[in-house]
């Protein structure tokens, strides 16, 4: 328990460390309780730090057996240590050796930093800082060692030991069950991607020669008996191997790869130098267990972790400020990758939606924060989906910038400049500078300025000049610490069709011209508040496409016409735009029904957009895009668009609305979709064949929701024949949403099935705790009652509360407040066990300023109850005081 209150780390204070370790050796005997961690460090001053400054090694929660300095014991003035530091206050100013042995009780180890036990096996997390919590270290990512690691456990408790790079050595020790084996990393690397792993397991291997001929051996480790599970993860690590040398030039650079799966995780994955550890839902999948989206992100975490060997590792970050150097950029890579094995279009709108359902809330709230922040009280609340999905945005909009060849330049010259080293943001950029020859100044504004842009647009096309201005504005409302904003750097991709979809060429003209350049890429640069550009020669009046592809992470206002919107959904070359103009006219109906509920009377939907719903539907073109467009927007994200005032219960009421008049306005022709959609093939993950189920399931959703005492029985008959998870899940989450005596029948029949299979048990519980009705609360309070149900478990805690507080808008925000009361408790509960998982539910209530005001009073109130705790974790402390701030 930490005792001293924690203090703000600024980036405006970075210093190199005093000090450096070039070589570590561990010697770590696993005991369940007991574990005995011997260190022998090789350190020197650093020549950049400060001479003669004290020596000062990070520790958290540790007992320490014996230090030594140089072999020998030190005088007890010259060291001070407790459970948090270890510090000697003249260390030698020459290279020295420090020799430290602590003892740790992984058992004990409920925050799932450091090492700990999952299950029956050992396993480690220190990113960000848990490496201190296994010995003392200067644990920082500037500084980097080679580490040599030596790990003993009795036999029966552990056959496999795993560690970083190759394995040396391995032998028994006489009489005692005991075995142990020795691992060397070559590459030097920041502490908190060391990771080790012992335990009872079993493996899956295969192997990757890279196009400069080294074998590779990939092993998957996991619960014995769950080997044929693993079988897609390989495919999709075999996949990212290749693609990483393809498309950036990476090669892989040991001779072993291992993944370790543990059920037990506070995270997706982490990248630890050749022995990357995942929360197992990111490796195991069967066709009777996951779901089509389970393997879409399994392919994406593996790719994810494995291209962080290069972005993160081989290159690391100087400070934790730099996260987004390797997170926003490997995220970057990993939607690359899931764009070239899948549809790139569908992927582009699932990234988007993410972006959108995710970042834009946590950049309107009080929890905004730059891309690269420039303080922190606890680093962990700082993986974001700013840092990671808004910092991947920063990375495509700057290949729209300076163009696909300038970025790959960029990119070979960082790898080039920066291998081996601890970089930072500004160096990372000057490469794509020196590259493009452009100064990216104002582009950099993207990192330091938090909060999304708003850009407007105006149209006006003369007939009679045949020319067409347009006016863009953009502005950005402040954030917390940041009252006033300099203009962004917009990239708008754009284009312009006439109304029967024919593209209309470009010419520039007069004082307000785009660019020759600007014409050629189809993309305007946005660099003030105010720009006009017009064009000259425009035949007839024409749609503009703009923003194609998400080209900047900014909210455009769109004040296109109903028949615009149109035009775009039929026609426009670029399938983003067309889902985002269908996306943009339902939005305008549902924001204008959430007022006429309101109001207390029934919603009216237009023909016209029902009309251009069908007309997609009856394309055969991609399932999967076809599916993306009829999803309508979610309660959140007209939530977010209303921005404030906000009454969940209305926006429901339109959502629910709209719905049925769909699916009564288009009832044979969506039963005729999900009847002919129906395979007969065997099961395969693929996207084209997900795309389908996807699209067959929607069809069947909006049917049920127009037609119930048609659409049920189906649901039922699916339920009851699936033969995929997709399939079973998608009609389950249908029975479930519509109240009868058939929804708790068939949770059960499910819980029967599966009671096994925890990660399909995850799927039971999100379904129950996203129920739109008064009686969930109280379902959610009894199943944490449930045998399958701890707090312990984060994947369990997040299927059920976490569900419960982002994915249920009408019951967490209940009107009597009861659900911030219910969360406010599960917080305080869940701190003392895990404080990362337990700030990241706290951060459910991230948009509460934008409430209504009685609700907003409800969740001010829960908030300031968290926050007067006294001893709170600094996670949960952090979270509650921004949060009211
Ligand atoms: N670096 C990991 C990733 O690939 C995330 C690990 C974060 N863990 C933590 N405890 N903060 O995204
Ligand atoms: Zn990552």
């Amino acid at each position: 328990m930490r005792t001293d209150i924690p203090q703000p780390v600024r980036l405006a204070d970075y210093r190199p460390s005093d000090y450096l370790i070039d070589r570590v050796e561990l010697d770590i005997k696993l005991h369940a309780t007991a574990t005995r961690v011997q260190s022998k460090l090789s350190l020197r001053p650093n020549p950049k730090g400060v001479p003669g400054a004290p020596l000062i090694l990070d520790g958290d929660d540790l007992k320490a057996k014996y230090v030594l300095l140089n072999g020998a014991q030190i005088d007890s003035s010259g060291l001070f240590l407790t459970p948090d530091q270890l510090r000697l206050e003249t260390p030698p100013q020459e290279p020295f050796h420090l020799e430290i042995e602590t003892e740790i009780d992984p058992t004990a180890n409920t925050r799932l930093m450091g090492l700990y036990r999952s299950g029956t096996a050992y396993c480690t997390q220190c990113e960000a800082e848990g490496f201190r919590r296994i010995t003392y270290f200067l644990d920082r990512p500037d500084v980097l060692s080679v580490y040599t690691t030596r790990i003993e456990a009795d036999f029966r408790e552990a056959q496999v030991l795993l560690g970083n790079g190759n394995r040396i050595e391995s032998g028994t020790i006489e009489g005692t069950g005991r075995h142990f084996a020795i691992w060397h990393d070559p590459f030097p690397k920041p502490c908190y991607l060391f990771a080790l792993v012992g335990g009872i397991l079993g493996s899956i291997h295969d192997r990757f020669v890279t196009r400069s001929g080294r074998d590779v051996a990939l092993g998957i480790y996991v619960e014995p008996g769950k080997e044929t599970s693993a079988t897609y993860a390989m495919d999709a690590l075999k996949r990212s191997m290749a693609w990483d040398e393809e498309v950036f030039g990476r090669e892989y650079d040991l001779d072993v790869f291992n993944i370790v799966a543990v059920s037990d995780f506070n995270m997706g994955a982490m990248e630890n130098k050749g022995l990357n550890v995942f929360n197992d839902k990111y490796v195991l999948a069967s066709p009777a267990t996951a779901t089509d989206t389970d393997y879409a992100q399994i392919e994406a975490v593996i790719a994810h972790e494995y291209f962080h060997n290069w972005t993160g590792n081989r290159i690391t970050c100087r400070d934790w400020f730099q996260l987004c150097l390797k997170e926003g950029l490997t995220v970057y890579r990993d939607h690359e990758f899931s764009a070239d094995m899948r549809s790139r279009a569908v992927r582009r709108i699932a990234d988007v939606r993410t972006l959108r359902s995710q970042q834009f809330p946590e950049d309107a709230g009080p929890l905004a924060h730059n891309v690269r922040p420039d303080t922190y009280l606890e680093i962990n609340n700082f993986y974001t989906a700013t840092v990671y999905e808004k910092g991947a945005e920063l990375i495509r909009m700057l290949k729209v910038l300076i163009g696909d060849e300038a970025f790959h330049k960029g990119m070979d010259l960082y790898f080039a400049r920066h291998d081996g080293t601890a970089a930072t943001i500004e160096e990372f950029i000057a490469c794509f500078a020196e590259a493009a020859k452009r100064d990216l100044t104002q582009f950099s504004l993207w990192y330091h300025q938090s909060g999304t842009p708003h850009v407007e647009v105006e149209s006006a096309y003369d007939k009679q000049a045949q020319t067409l201005t347009l006016d863009f504005t953009q502005s950005c409302k402040p954030t917390p610490g940041q009252d006033t904003k300099q203009p962004f750097l917009i990239p708008i991709a754009f284009g312009l069709i006439a109304s029967d979809g024919a593209p209309i060429a470009l010419q520039a003209g007069g004082s307000d011209q785009a660019s020759e350049d600007e014409l050629a890429r189809g993309v305007i640069e946005l660099a003030t508040t105010r720009r006009r550009v017009v064009f000259q020669s425009v035949p007839t009046r024409p749609v503009p496409s703009l923003l194609r592809g998400f080209s900047a992470p900014v909210r455009l206002g769109n004040s296109s016409s109903e028949a615009d919107l149109l035009t775009l959904v039929a026609h426009d070359t670029d399938s983003f735009n067309r889902w985002q103009a269908a996306q943009t006219y339902a939005t305008r109906q549902l924001l204008h029904a959430v007022e006429v509920v309101r109001s207390g009377r029934k919603p009216i939907y237009d023909e016209a957009f029902i009309d251009a719903l069908l007309r997609v539907l009856e394309q055969s073109s991609d399932p999967a895009f076809i599916a993306q467009v009829i999803t309508l927007p979610g309660e959140a994200d007209l939530a977010r668009e209303i921005g404030e005032n906000v009454d969940p219960d209305a926006i429901h009421g339109a959502r629910k609305a709209l719905r049925q008049a769909i699916g009564e306005g288009l009832k044979p022709n969506l039963l005729q979709t999900y009847q002919a959609l129906t395979s007969k093939d065997p099961y395969s993950p693929d996207a084209t064949a997900a795309g389908r189920r996807a699209l067959r399931n929607a069809a069947l959703d909006l049917f049920c929701a127009g037609n119930p005492e048609e659409g049920l029985p189906l649901a039922l008959q699916q339920f009851e024949s699936a033969t995929t998870m997709t399939d079973k899940i998608a009609a389950l989450s249908i029975l479930t949403a519509h109240a009868g005596p058939e929804r708790e029948k068939a949770l059960e029949a499910f819980y029967a099935t599966h009671a096994s299979e925890a990660l399909v048990i995850d799927k039971w519980f999100i379904l129950q705790a996203t129920i739109p009705e008064p009686e969930t609360l109280a379902r959610v309070k009894s199943l944490m009652q449930h045998a399958a149900f701890s707090l312990h478990n984060p994947n369990r805690t997040r299927s059920l509360i976490g569900a419960f507080a982002t994915g249920n808008q009408t019951q967490f925000n209940a009107a009597d407040g009861s659900g911030y009361d219910f969360l406010a408790g599960i917080v305080l509960e869940l701190d003392s066990i895990n404080p990362q998982v337990a700030a990241r539910l706290l951060a459910a209530f991230r948009s509460w300023r934008s409430l209504e005001t009685k609700r907003q009073g409800l969740a001010e109130a829960a908030l300031r109850r968290v926050a007067s705790v006294s001893g709170l974790s600094p996670d949960v402390k952090d979270i509650a005081e921004r949060s009211l701030g």
